[in-house]
């Protein structure tokens, strides 16, 4: 059974952004998925891999290369990518010739209470994945806009019916993309 690695680009407890990403193995169960944290990752520092990586670091590229393919679901920070969240980027891009994204096909989802659906921040994550040699889902997009509406903060729960159809869809896209990929 193929693993799909979950990233969420916020650290904060109650994250609509957290939520979306527990929403999605509820709703496919022909793989399995690995929830990847980043808020323990130090601040990317070139001199901090002299002498190898840190721990953290080490855990967290593992669990990328374990994976079949991740699952990046973000807010956006003025318009750009959460500073944890490129940092955690940052880290699993090197080296740049062995990097663990290389050919890895990711998914981007994005939620925010505000009426733009994270498109910015998307745009530049694609951007740098890109760079980085990652395989990012063609043409799919999942902006979810007004999340706060959307979600039951104390369920932890998606319950927005539309929203619900469209994360499906997508996921089940990325499935087949990702097997195709593979
Ligand atoms: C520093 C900062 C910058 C933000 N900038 C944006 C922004 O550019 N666009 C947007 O839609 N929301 C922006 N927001 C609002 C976030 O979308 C909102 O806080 C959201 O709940 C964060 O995601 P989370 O619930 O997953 O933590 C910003 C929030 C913070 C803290």
């Amino acid at each position: 059974m193929k693993t799909i690695g979950l990233i969420c680009g916020s650290l904060r407890k109650a994250s609509y952004n957290r939520i979306i990403a527990e929403t999605l193995p509820k709703l496919d169960d022909s793989v399995q998925f690995l929830q990847i944290e980043i808020g323990e990752l130090p601040l990317f520092n070139e001199d901090l891999e002299v002498d190898g990586d840190p721990t953290t670091v080490t855990q967290f590229k593992q669990a990328i290369k374990q994976v079949d393919g991740l699952i990046i679901v973000s807010p956006e920070y003025n318009s750009g990518v959460p500073g944890v969240l490129k940092n955690a980027i940052d880290w699993a891009s090197r080296p740049t010739k062995t990097s663990v994204l290389i050919n890895k096909p990711v998914g981007i989802i994005g939620a925010t209470p505000g009426g733009m659906g994270t498109a910015f921040a998307q745009i530049q994550l694609r951007q740098s994945l890109e760079q980085i040699h990652v395989q990012v889902l063609p043409f799919q997009k999942m902006l979810i806009s007004q999340v706060h509406t959307k979600i039951d903060i104390e369920q932890r729960a998606l319950t927005d019916e539309k929203t619900n159809t469209y994360l499906n869809r997508y996921l089940k896209q990325f499935i087949e993309w990702m097997h195709q990929n593979q």
